[in-house]
């Protein structure tokens, strides 16, 4: 948690957002396992504790735009608490940690709440994500769970999002702590992934890395020699000599901020002449994208700079023919790289996305494209400085989407179809860093992590 005074300096910079009400924040419960008392790991509600830092369940905020007075609700543990989870300070003491001087016991919120309403006052809340806490706020605003969504406020949304999307030097120094976690991780993972060896074995080396910490992962692992399966979850093939594994991992500090990495490597340690070459034209369109990235540029125009190199590079090996805008323009390069270059990052690893995808990543001129591919990008509007973004192009080839976009002839004006087939059985090359935005340019988080062909073979042979 970081000092008092950053949260209280964080409310009132809400509060200066001008809206008028209460702005209500509930943070998340425990989730069960399979039975009630049986619980997964416990994740706070990213926004809850980006106002009120503190990280355990069965809390909620309220800050009275109107006066500026902000309050902690929650519960003192009685004896039963402390006897199945040890001792636990007082809810006025958690309170002060976050800078707070009032608390009130949790079964006053909803009377708050009412109370607020009954007065004719607007009560301001999120998007909730979470089932437990749809249940919860129908609860408190005396609506059915399915219309709680209904009433979020786009509002609050924006002011929100106006204040996480710029990372302070206190944020940006816990994502550089999570990503030297994250190194050492991604190496051990390039050490240990030998011909023989399974997926798992390699997936546990890696988790064990950061569970030595107590940290938890940002997201599940991907890790796999079928790296064309975007988000591939399963770890249970054996790594054989001549495979490209994909593998894309982060953790969250122990602070609560995410990182998120991907590398690619070949499994054997030495890169062969065609994964070389296809290699580096996605560390090319890595490296260009983040020397493009600055404040006013739009990262939907950064996807498409990513896109048309690779086009470019690929059109000379005759995977594409035709116009590289063209190619770009009409969707047909998604047949390669079918997501989007990148997303935010900071508490959540896609940050704020829960709060409703495109008041976070599009808007200000910017509209969200419905082509297949390009609909994925997350992210479109222009960057500030202060922000930090994911930087993650790929090329890919699925079989399933070659043979149905050559089925019906999709794009085949610009796609040469023969050539696809031939790398049918390729996998897929994923390169992603976390990249704040400064303010003239940008600069990658954390310490390198291997990326060259020749750093990433060195690391496999170390
Ligand atoms: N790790 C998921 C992503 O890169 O967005
Ligand atoms: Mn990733
Ligand atoms: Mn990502």
């Amino acid at each position: 948690m970081f000092a008092a005074t950053v949260y209280a300096q964080r409310r009132a910079r809400l509060q200066a957002a001008g809206l008028s009400g209460l702005l209500l924040f509930v943070g998340n419960v425990d989730s069960p396992m399979n039975y009630h008392d049986n619980i997964l790991p416990f994740v706070q509600d990213s926004s809850f504790r980006y106002f009120f830092g503190l990280n355990e369940p069965g809390l909620a905020g309220v800050i009275d735009a109107d006066s500026g007075e902000a309050t902690l609700f929650g519960n003192d543990p009685d004896v039963a608490d402390i006897v199945w989870t040890g001792p636990l300070p007082s809810l006025a003491e958690r309170a002060a940690l976050a800078g707070l001087d009032r608390s009130n016991a949790y079964a006053n919120l909803a009377s708050t709440v009412a109370a607020a309403r009954a007065a004719g006052r607007a009560v301001h809340y999120l998007a909730p994500y979470r089932g437990e806490t749809l249940i919860e706020m129908g609860r408190l605003l005396d609506v059915h769970p399915a219309q709680v969504k209904d009433g979020f406020s786009t509002p609050l949304t924006h002011a929100v999002v106006a204040l996480r999307e710029i990372k302070g030097d206190e944020e940006i120094a816990e994502m550089e702590a999570a990503l030297a976690v994250t190194r050492d991780m991604h190496v051990a993972a390039m050490r240990h992934a030998k011909p023989g060896v399974m997926e798992y074995e390699v997936v546990g080396e890696m988790e064990g890395i950061m569970r030595r910490r107590d940290w938890q992962l940002a997201y599940p692992s991907i890790f796999s020699r079928r790296g064309e399966v975007l988000h591939n979850h399963h770890h249970d093939n054996r790594l054989e000599s001549g495979d490209l594994a994909l593998n894309d991992t982060g953790c969250t500090s122990g602070g609560g901020y995410a990182s998120d990495i991907t590398r690619t490597f070949p499994v054997g340690g030495k890169f062969s002449p065609r994964q070389r070459e296809l290699y580096n034209i996605v560390l090319d369109m890595q490296l260009a994208a983040i020397e493009a990235m600055k404040p006013g540029v739009r990262y939907l125009d950064v996807h498409k700079l990513s896109a048309r190199l690779m086009v470019e590079r690929m059109s000379t090996l005759g995977f594409f023919r035709g116009d590289a805008n063209d190619i770009v323009e009409s969707g047909a390069y998604a047949i390669a790289f079918p997501h989007g270059l990148g997303h935010q990052i900071g508490m959540d690893v896609h940050d704020m996305e829960g709060l409703g995808e495109d008041l976070v990543g599009y808007g200000e001129d910017t509209e969200r494209s419905p082509l297949f591919g390009l609909g994925y990008l997350r992210l479109g509007k222009p960057l500030k400085q202060g922000m930090v973004v994911t930087v993650e192009p790929g090329m890919y080839f699925i079989p399933a989407l070659i043979e149905a976009w050559a089925a019906e002839g999709r794009h085949s004006q610009y796609i040469n179809y023969g050539k696809f087939r031939e790398y049918r059985d390729f996998g897929g090359i994923r390169i992603e860093d976390n990249v704040l935005v400064t303010a003239t340019g940008s600069r990658v988080l954390g310490a390198p992590i291997p990326k060259t062909v020749e750093e990433v073979e060195a690391a496999m042979a170390g």
